[in-house]
Protein backbone atom coordinates (compact mmCIF):
# COMPACT_ATOMS: atom_id res chain seq x y z
CA UNK A 1 0.00 0.00 0.00
CA UNK A 2 1.34 3.27 -0.61
CA UNK A 3 1.28 6.17 1.54
CA UNK A 4 -1.75 9.32 1.18
CA UNK A 5 0.22 12.54 0.18
CA UNK A 6 -0.91 15.65 1.58
CA UNK A 7 0.38 19.05 0.70
CA UNK A 8 3.02 18.87 3.94
CA UNK A 9 4.29 15.47 3.10
CA UNK A 10 8.09 15.14 2.15
CA UNK A 11 6.94 12.91 -1.15
CA UNK A 12 10.12 10.44 -2.66
CA UNK A 13 11.58 11.17 -5.75
CA UNK A 14 11.88 8.34 -7.78
CA UNK A 15 15.49 7.15 -6.36
CA UNK A 16 14.38 7.40 -2.68
CA UNK A 17 11.12 5.95 -3.51
CA UNK A 18 12.79 3.01 -4.63
CA UNK A 19 14.84 2.94 -1.96
CA UNK A 20 12.15 2.85 0.69
CA UNK A 21 10.29 0.64 -1.38
CA UNK A 22 13.45 -2.19 -0.99
CA UNK A 23 14.01 -1.15 2.78
CA UNK A 24 9.88 -2.31 3.40
CA UNK A 25 10.35 -5.17 1.27
CA UNK A 26 13.19 -5.98 3.69
CA UNK A 27 11.40 -5.58 7.04
CA UNK A 28 8.52 -7.16 5.08
CA UNK A 29 10.45 -10.55 4.64
CA UNK A 30 12.23 -10.39 7.76
CA UNK A 31 8.65 -10.36 9.49
CA UNK A 32 7.06 -13.07 7.25
CA UNK A 33 10.03 -15.51 6.84
CA UNK A 34 13.13 -14.42 9.30
CA UNK A 35 10.98 -14.30 12.37
CA UNK A 36 9.36 -17.02 12.74
CA UNK A 37 12.62 -19.25 12.90
CA UNK A 38 12.87 -17.35 16.42
CA UNK A 39 10.53 -20.17 17.43
CA UNK A 40 12.53 -22.95 15.98
CA UNK A 41 15.79 -21.99 17.24
CA UNK A 42 14.33 -21.91 21.01
CA UNK A 43 12.27 -25.02 20.69
CA UNK A 44 15.24 -27.04 18.80
CA UNK A 45 18.21 -25.30 20.48
CA UNK A 46 17.23 -22.85 23.41
CA UNK A 47 15.42 -24.97 25.48
CA UNK A 48 17.26 -28.48 25.26
CA UNK A 49 20.43 -26.59 26.22
CA UNK A 50 18.59 -24.35 29.13
CA UNK A 51 16.79 -27.59 30.57
CA UNK A 52 20.05 -29.34 30.24
CA UNK A 53 22.48 -27.14 32.34
CA UNK A 54 19.22 -26.52 35.19
CA UNK A 55 16.59 -29.03 34.62
CA UNK A 56 13.77 -26.89 33.84
CA UNK A 57 12.63 -24.47 31.50
CA UNK A 58 12.98 -20.30 32.03
CA UNK A 59 10.55 -19.48 34.16
CA UNK A 60 10.93 -15.41 33.49
CA UNK A 61 11.20 -13.34 30.47
CA UNK A 62 14.66 -12.17 31.44
CA UNK A 63 15.77 -15.95 31.65
CA UNK A 64 14.56 -16.76 28.39
CA UNK A 65 16.04 -13.58 27.00
CA UNK A 66 19.36 -14.38 27.64
CA UNK A 67 19.19 -17.82 26.42
CA UNK A 68 17.86 -16.75 23.46
CA UNK A 69 20.42 -13.84 22.92
CA UNK A 70 22.80 -16.69 22.85
CA UNK A 71 21.75 -18.31 19.97
CA UNK A 72 23.01 -17.62 16.51
CA UNK A 73 19.97 -17.74 14.26
CA UNK A 74 18.44 -14.88 17.07
CA UNK A 75 21.73 -12.77 16.98
CA UNK A 76 21.77 -12.70 13.38
CA UNK A 77 17.83 -11.67 13.06
CA UNK A 78 18.26 -8.97 15.40
CA UNK A 79 21.01 -7.50 13.15
CA UNK A 80 18.85 -7.79 10.59
CA UNK A 81 16.18 -6.37 12.69
CA UNK A 82 18.16 -3.22 13.46
CA UNK A 83 20.07 -2.61 10.46
CA UNK A 84 16.41 -2.44 7.94
CA UNK A 85 15.50 -0.30 11.03
CA UNK A 86 18.62 2.10 10.42
CA UNK A 87 18.35 1.52 6.77
CA UNK A 88 14.39 3.09 6.92
CA UNK A 89 15.29 5.98 9.29
CA UNK A 90 18.48 6.84 6.91
CA UNK A 91 16.43 6.70 3.69
CA UNK A 92 14.15 9.22 4.83
CA UNK A 93 16.02 11.39 6.59
CA UNK A 94 17.66 12.00 3.75
CA UNK A 95 14.38 12.91 1.42
CA UNK A 96 13.21 15.17 4.07
CA UNK A 97 16.47 17.14 4.20
CA UNK A 98 16.54 17.20 0.45
CA UNK A 99 13.15 18.80 0.97
CA UNK A 100 13.18 21.04 4.15
CA UNK A 101 13.25 24.45 2.87
CA UNK A 102 10.41 23.71 0.79
CA UNK A 103 8.45 22.18 3.66
CA UNK A 104 9.46 24.80 5.92
CA UNK A 105 7.88 27.27 3.41
CA UNK A 106 4.74 25.42 2.76
CA UNK A 107 3.77 24.95 6.33
CA UNK A 108 4.17 28.89 6.33
CA UNK A 109 1.92 29.34 3.55
CA UNK A 110 -0.97 26.96 4.19
CA UNK A 111 -4.06 28.44 5.21
CA UNK A 112 -4.17 27.19 9.19
CA UNK A 113 -7.13 25.65 10.26
CA UNK A 114 -7.55 25.39 14.49
CA UNK A 115 -4.23 26.70 16.02
CA UNK A 116 -0.79 26.10 17.24
CA UNK A 117 0.98 27.42 20.41
CA UNK A 118 4.08 26.56 20.92
CA UNK A 119 6.10 26.97 24.48
CA UNK A 120 8.79 29.08 25.01
CA UNK A 121 11.03 27.51 27.19
CA UNK A 122 9.78 24.03 27.73
CA UNK A 123 12.56 21.85 28.59
CA UNK A 124 12.58 17.93 27.25
CA UNK A 125 11.79 15.16 30.00
CA UNK A 126 14.83 12.54 29.77
CA UNK A 127 12.53 9.70 28.57
CA UNK A 128 12.37 11.36 25.22
CA UNK A 129 15.97 13.60 25.14
CA UNK A 130 18.79 10.99 25.95
CA UNK A 131 17.64 8.62 23.40
CA UNK A 132 16.57 8.13 19.83
CA UNK A 133 13.47 6.46 19.83
CA UNK A 134 12.94 3.61 17.95
CA UNK A 135 16.52 4.85 16.01
CA UNK A 136 14.49 8.12 14.82
CA UNK A 137 17.15 10.02 13.81
CA UNK A 138 16.81 12.81 16.62
CA UNK A 139 14.11 11.77 18.16
CA UNK A 140 10.65 13.54 18.88
CA UNK A 141 12.02 16.64 20.43
CA UNK A 142 15.46 17.52 17.93
CA UNK A 143 14.89 21.08 15.88
CA UNK A 144 17.62 21.78 13.54
CA UNK A 145 16.64 25.20 12.35
CA UNK A 146 14.41 27.97 12.64
CA UNK A 147 10.51 27.19 12.31
CA UNK A 148 11.65 23.23 11.68
CA UNK A 149 9.16 20.63 10.34
CA UNK A 150 11.87 17.94 10.25
CA UNK A 151 10.78 15.73 13.10
CA UNK A 152 7.40 15.66 11.79
CA UNK A 153 8.31 15.19 7.85
CA UNK A 154 10.55 12.56 9.12
CA UNK A 155 7.87 10.70 11.90
CA UNK A 156 5.21 11.08 9.02
CA UNK A 157 6.84 8.74 6.09
CA UNK A 158 8.72 6.50 9.01
CA UNK A 159 5.41 5.70 11.25
CA UNK A 160 3.76 4.21 7.58
CA UNK A 161 6.92 2.72 6.81
CA UNK A 162 7.47 1.00 10.50
CA UNK A 163 4.24 -0.60 9.92
CA UNK A 164 4.53 -1.41 6.26
CA UNK A 165 1.49 0.36 5.52
CA UNK A 166 -0.85 -1.79 7.69
CA UNK A 167 -2.28 1.54 9.48
CA UNK A 168 -3.91 2.32 6.02
CA UNK A 169 -2.93 4.96 3.77
CA UNK A 170 -3.82 7.69 5.86
CA UNK A 171 -1.10 5.95 9.11
CA UNK A 172 -5.02 6.76 11.04
CA UNK A 173 -6.22 2.65 11.93
CA UNK A 174 -5.58 3.94 15.41
CA UNK A 175 -8.23 6.63 14.91
CA UNK A 176 -10.53 4.42 13.88
CA UNK A 177 -10.14 1.83 16.72
CA UNK A 178 -10.16 4.65 19.30
CA UNK A 179 -13.32 5.59 17.60
CA UNK A 180 -14.78 2.31 17.41
CA UNK A 181 -14.65 1.38 21.00
CA UNK A 182 -15.97 5.00 21.61
CA UNK A 183 -19.31 4.46 19.86
CA UNK A 184 -19.05 0.60 20.98
CA UNK A 185 -18.76 1.40 24.76
CA UNK A 186 -19.54 4.66 25.56
CA UNK A 187 -22.36 5.21 23.30
CA UNK A 188 -24.54 8.18 25.09
CA UNK A 189 -21.09 10.29 25.49
CA UNK A 190 -21.34 13.22 23.44
CA UNK A 191 -17.62 14.38 23.54
CA UNK A 192 -17.35 18.15 22.74
CA UNK A 193 -13.94 18.86 23.57
CA UNK A 194 -11.32 16.10 23.22
CA UNK A 195 -7.39 16.17 24.29
CA UNK A 196 -5.15 13.90 22.58
CA UNK A 197 -2.14 13.21 24.71
CA UNK A 198 1.54 12.61 22.90
CA UNK A 199 -0.16 13.58 19.08
CA UNK A 200 3.09 13.34 16.82
CA UNK A 201 1.91 14.75 13.73
CA UNK A 202 -1.71 13.78 14.13
CA UNK A 203 -2.16 10.15 12.26
CA UNK A 204 -4.31 9.26 15.54
CA UNK A 205 -5.80 12.99 15.82
CA UNK A 206 -6.93 13.52 12.32
CA UNK A 207 -8.55 9.58 11.91
CA UNK A 208 -10.58 10.23 15.35
CA UNK A 209 -11.33 13.68 14.07
CA UNK A 210 -13.32 11.90 11.33
CA UNK A 211 -15.60 10.75 13.77
CA UNK A 212 -16.46 13.72 16.53
CA UNK A 213 -16.57 16.00 13.63
CA UNK A 214 -18.40 18.40 16.64
CA UNK A 215 -15.78 18.26 18.95
CA UNK A 216 -13.32 21.01 19.50
CA UNK A 217 -10.24 18.76 19.69
CA UNK A 218 -7.26 19.61 21.07
CA UNK A 219 -3.62 17.79 20.76
CA UNK A 220 -0.47 18.28 22.64
CA UNK A 221 3.18 17.18 22.14
CA UNK A 222 6.61 17.67 23.14
CA UNK A 223 8.43 18.42 19.97
CA UNK A 224 8.19 21.91 18.51
CA UNK A 225 9.26 20.78 15.04
CA UNK A 226 6.75 17.63 15.14
CA UNK A 227 3.79 20.14 16.23
CA UNK A 228 4.57 22.65 13.46
CA UNK A 229 4.62 19.86 10.84
CA UNK A 230 1.36 18.35 12.71
CA UNK A 231 -0.55 21.87 12.39
CA UNK A 232 0.47 22.28 8.82
CA UNK A 233 -0.70 18.52 7.85
CA UNK A 234 -3.92 19.00 9.66
CA UNK A 235 -4.55 22.13 7.93
CA UNK A 236 -3.38 20.26 4.26
CA UNK A 237 -6.54 17.69 5.63
CA UNK A 238 -9.38 20.31 6.46
CA UNK A 239 -8.99 19.44 9.88
CA UNK A 240 -9.00 21.70 12.70
CA UNK A 241 -7.13 20.74 15.10
CA UNK A 242 -5.76 22.42 18.16
CA UNK A 243 -1.97 21.97 18.47
CA UNK A 244 0.11 22.77 21.84
CA UNK A 245 3.45 22.34 22.54
CA UNK A 246 3.02 20.62 26.11
CA UNK A 247 4.21 17.83 28.39
CA UNK A 248 0.97 15.22 29.03
CA UNK A 249 2.52 15.63 32.95
CA UNK A 250 1.85 19.04 33.66
CA UNK A 251 -0.17 21.01 31.00
CA UNK A 252 -1.61 24.34 31.42
CA UNK A 253 -5.38 23.59 30.86
CA UNK A 254 -8.19 24.15 33.71
CA UNK A 255 -9.70 21.80 35.75
CA UNK A 256 -12.21 19.58 34.25
CA UNK A 257 -11.32 20.67 31.07
CA UNK A 258 -12.11 18.15 28.95
CA UNK A 259 -15.11 15.83 28.10
CA UNK A 260 -12.75 13.07 26.57
CA UNK A 261 -8.53 12.09 26.88
CA UNK A 262 -7.10 9.84 24.50
CA UNK A 263 -3.78 8.79 23.48
CA UNK A 264 -2.30 6.08 21.24
CA UNK A 265 0.85 5.09 22.10
CA UNK A 266 1.99 7.43 24.54
CA UNK A 267 3.23 5.53 27.63
CA UNK A 268 5.80 3.44 26.00
CA UNK A 269 7.71 6.49 25.14
CA UNK A 270 7.80 7.47 29.00
CA UNK A 271 9.16 6.27 32.46
CA UNK A 272 7.79 4.77 35.69
CA UNK A 273 7.72 8.22 37.03
CA UNK A 274 5.91 9.77 34.03
CA UNK A 275 3.26 7.45 33.38
CA UNK A 276 1.42 7.75 36.68
CA UNK A 277 2.28 11.39 36.72
CA UNK A 278 0.23 11.73 33.50
CA UNK A 279 -2.46 9.74 34.45
CA UNK A 280 -3.20 12.23 37.57
CA UNK A 281 -2.51 14.91 35.14
CA UNK A 282 -5.69 13.43 32.95
CA UNK A 283 -7.56 12.78 36.34
CA UNK A 284 -7.40 16.49 36.70
CA UNK A 285 -8.45 17.80 33.49
CA UNK A 286 -10.97 15.71 33.00
CA UNK A 287 -14.64 16.69 33.81
CA UNK A 288 -16.89 14.21 35.91
CA UNK A 289 -18.66 11.70 33.67
CA UNK A 290 -15.81 12.44 31.38
CA UNK A 291 -13.87 9.31 29.94
CA UNK A 292 -10.54 8.68 29.19
CA UNK A 293 -8.84 6.04 26.74
CA UNK A 294 -5.54 5.83 25.88
CA UNK A 295 -4.04 2.85 23.45
CA UNK A 296 -1.18 1.38 24.30
CA UNK A 297 1.47 -1.13 22.21
CA UNK A 298 -0.52 -4.38 21.64
CA UNK A 299 -0.27 -6.67 23.79
CA UNK A 300 -0.02 -6.94 28.18
CA UNK A 301 2.65 -9.58 28.86
CA UNK A 302 0.16 -11.06 31.29
CA UNK A 303 -1.94 -12.19 28.36
CA UNK A 304 1.61 -13.73 26.46
CA UNK A 305 3.56 -16.67 26.59
CA UNK A 306 7.42 -16.20 27.31
CA UNK A 307 8.17 -16.58 23.84
CA UNK A 308 5.82 -13.68 22.54
CA UNK A 309 7.12 -11.41 25.32
CA UNK A 310 10.67 -12.04 24.92
CA UNK A 311 9.94 -11.14 20.97
CA UNK A 312 8.08 -8.07 21.74
CA UNK A 313 10.11 -7.02 24.73
CA UNK A 314 13.14 -7.34 21.95
CA UNK A 315 12.84 -3.69 21.35
CA UNK A 316 13.68 -2.63 25.17
CA UNK A 317 17.37 -3.31 24.60
CA UNK A 318 17.57 -3.12 21.07
CA UNK A 319 15.40 -0.75 19.03
CA UNK A 320 15.91 2.52 21.68
CA UNK A 321 12.23 1.36 23.60
CA UNK A 322 13.61 1.82 27.27
CA UNK A 323 10.52 1.74 28.22
CA UNK A 324 8.90 -1.12 26.19
CA UNK A 325 9.27 -4.11 28.55
CA UNK A 326 8.10 -1.91 31.78
CA UNK A 327 4.90 -0.20 30.36
CA UNK A 328 3.99 -3.83 29.12
CA UNK A 329 4.33 -5.79 32.50
CA UNK A 330 3.20 -2.59 34.50
CA UNK A 331 -0.61 -2.69 35.71
CA UNK A 332 -2.14 0.43 34.29
CA UNK A 333 -5.35 -0.38 35.62
CA UNK A 334 -3.76 -0.15 39.32
CA UNK A 335 -2.18 3.16 38.28
CA UNK A 336 -5.02 4.51 36.67
CA UNK A 337 -7.15 4.01 40.24
CA UNK A 338 -4.24 4.90 42.31
CA UNK A 339 -4.61 8.67 40.40
CA UNK A 340 -8.23 8.50 40.87
CA UNK A 341 -10.35 6.86 38.66
CA UNK A 342 -12.50 4.42 40.55
CA UNK A 343 -14.14 2.68 37.10
CA UNK A 344 -10.60 2.05 35.65
CA UNK A 345 -10.85 -0.78 32.98
CA UNK A 346 -8.17 -2.62 30.22
CA UNK A 347 -9.02 -5.16 27.66
CA UNK A 348 -8.52 -5.73 23.75
CA UNK A 349 -10.56 -4.09 20.96
CA UNK A 350 -10.09 -5.66 17.25
CA UNK A 351 -10.01 -3.06 14.83
CA UNK A 352 -12.88 -1.65 12.79
CA UNK A 353 -13.04 -0.24 8.93
CA UNK A 354 -16.01 1.68 9.98
CA UNK A 355 -16.53 2.52 13.70
CA UNK A 356 -20.06 3.87 12.99
CA UNK A 357 -21.31 0.98 11.66
CA UNK A 358 -19.39 -1.38 13.00
CA UNK A 359 -18.50 -0.30 16.75
CA UNK A 360 -16.50 -2.25 19.34
CA UNK A 361 -16.50 -3.62 22.97
CA UNK A 362 -13.62 -5.15 24.97
CA UNK A 363 -12.77 -8.69 23.02
CA UNK A 364 -11.55 -11.51 24.36
CA UNK A 365 -7.51 -11.77 24.87
CA UNK A 366 -5.95 -12.17 21.50
CA UNK A 367 -3.44 -15.06 20.97
CA UNK A 368 -1.69 -12.72 18.29
CA UNK A 369 -2.10 -8.61 19.06
CA UNK A 370 -1.77 -7.62 15.22
CA UNK A 371 -5.32 -7.31 14.67
CA UNK A 372 -6.12 -5.95 18.46
CA UNK A 373 -5.02 -2.48 20.05
CA UNK A 374 -5.36 -2.68 23.86
CA UNK A 375 -7.14 0.05 25.82
CA UNK A 376 -7.08 1.64 28.99
CA UNK A 377 -10.24 3.41 30.12
CA UNK A 378 -11.32 5.07 32.86
CA UNK A 379 -14.41 7.34 33.69
CA UNK A 380 -14.74 9.96 36.18
C1 LIG B 1 4.66 6.78 19.34
S1 LIG B 1 4.39 8.49 19.33
C2 LIG B 1 2.61 8.65 19.31
C3 LIG B 1 1.96 8.63 17.98
C4 LIG B 1 0.57 9.21 17.87
N1 LIG B 1 -0.13 9.30 19.11
C5 LIG B 1 -0.24 8.37 16.90
O1 LIG B 1 -0.78 7.36 17.30
O2 LIG B 1 -0.31 8.73 15.73
C6 LIG B 1 4.66 9.06 21.00
C7 LIG B 1 4.57 10.55 21.13
O3 LIG B 1 4.43 10.88 22.50
C8 LIG B 1 5.13 12.09 22.72
N2 LIG B 1 5.40 12.23 24.15
C9 LIG B 1 6.17 11.46 24.94
N3 LIG B 1 6.15 11.91 26.19
C10 LIG B 1 5.34 13.00 26.20
C11 LIG B 1 4.91 13.90 27.20
N4 LIG B 1 5.31 13.80 28.46
N5 LIG B 1 4.08 14.89 26.86
C12 LIG B 1 3.64 15.03 25.58
N6 LIG B 1 4.01 14.20 24.59
C13 LIG B 1 4.85 13.20 24.90
C14 LIG B 1 6.37 11.96 21.86
O4 LIG B 1 6.97 13.22 21.62
C15 LIG B 1 5.79 11.29 20.62
O5 LIG B 1 5.44 12.23 19.67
Amino acid sequence: MRQMAHAMMAVPDHDEWARDSFITSFKSHISVTVTPGNKVAMERRVLPAFRKEKGRDPTSRAELRKAMEKDTYHQAWGSLMRVAQEQMWDSIEGSVARQLPGLIQTAKTLKPKGSLRLAENLVLPRYLSEIDNHCMPGSYGAEVCKDDVRAGAIYDRGAFAYHLGARGAAHDANGRVLAAFLLGTYPQQKPRRILDMGCSVGHMTTGLANYFPDAEIHAIDIGAAMLRYAHARASALGKPIHFAQQSAEKTDYPDGHFDLIVSSNLFHETSRTAAPAILKECRRLLRKGGVIAHMEVPVRYADMELYNQVMRGWQTYYNGEPFWDAVCSTDMVALARDAGFAEARSGYVKRSADPVNDPRTFAAAPSEGNDYRWILTGTR
